[in-house]
């Protein structure tokens, strides 16, 4: 095939969708198709490719079920999750960045006091603070502004991810700010760990010789009413992966250095600025 026949193909598929009722499905449908076929273009791609390829996409399909999504695994460890959440966030020059969800979110965590230790269950970890103010870009403090934290126990794993081996309620927990909009949470220190590997996006990681681990973070999820909710995680300075998050997640402006604080407490600050809606 000719690249003029090659052209003309995408000019008449581009055609088909002219009348398409729906604006901005169409942008996205006909981007979509510009970029595949430019894709299958760039690489040569041969039928035994594309086959490989559907039938890689197919057991991302058949891996997934209620509580694994594997389709959101391959899209975050391609940086595609990260962007959309760049993109969709869209917080101004001040405000505290985002980062992505994650599957291992689970609502209605127990309210706990300023200061309290999300920390149910025996732990070896070593004990630490995350504390800071929550305010507005203009630095005003945001009263009743919500910190739904969840973070992995020192044995790598989420709650979620060890019904029988810890308390539905270890490591989650949901702070409210009072007057000063300051938190306190007691934990912890996160560590790294594996995202899912035993599937398809697992399978892709290992076939490119790259790693499946994440560095250790807290999870927040921060709500006040009035500003745009903010999904973002602290991360440890001294946590190994920094550098090669599977995921893509790790943001300069989220690092912190967990330091002994004037009680001996293993503490990291950590300030949030909230856009309005
Ligand atoms: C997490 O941080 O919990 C996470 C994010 C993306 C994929 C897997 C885990
Ligand atoms: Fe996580």
């Amino acid at each position: 095939m000719t690249e003029k026949a090659q052209a003309e193909l995408l000019e008449d598929v581009l055609s088909r969708y002219e009348d398409s009722p729906n604006p901005r499905l169409k942008e996205i449908t006909e981007a979509a198709i510009r970029h595949l076929h430019a894709f299958v273009e760039e690489v040569g791609l041969q039928r035994d490719e594309w086959f490989a390829g559907i039938q890689f996409l197919t057991a991302v399909g058949q891996k997934c079920d209620d509580t694994r999504q594997e389709f959101i695994l391959l899209s975050d460890t391609l940086g595609v999750s990260s962007l959309v959440e760049m993109i969709t966030h869209g917080g101004t020059e001040g405000s505290t960045e985002n980062t992505v969800l994650g599957p291992f979110y689970v609502p209605n965590s127990p309210h706990r006091a300023m200061g309290e230790s999300m920390l149910v269950d025996p732990d070896d970890g070593d004990r630490v603070v995350i504390r800071g103010v929550i305010t507005d870009t203009q630095g005003n403090p945001i009263e009743g502004a919500t910190l739904d934290c969840w973070q992995n126990a020192t044995a790598g794993f989420y709650a979620v991810q060890q019904p029988d081996g810890q308390s539905a309620e270890n490591l989650r927990g949901i702070y409210t700010t009072g007057p000063d909009g300051r938190y306190e949470i007691r934990t912890v220190r996160p560590v790294p760990y594996p995202i899912p590997s035993d599937g398809p996006a697992g399978d892709l990681l290992k076939a490119h010789g790259r790693g499946w681990m994440r560095p250790g973070h807290t999870h927040m999820w921060v709500r006040a009413d009035g500003y745009k909710d903010l999904i973002t995680h602290v991360f440890d300075e001294e946590t190994a992966y920094l550098r090669e998050d599977a995921v893509f997640g790790v943001r300069d402006s989220l690092v912190r250095k967990f330091m002994p604080d004037e009680d001996g407490e293993l503490a990291a600050t950590f300030d949030i600025v909230l856009d309005r809606v």
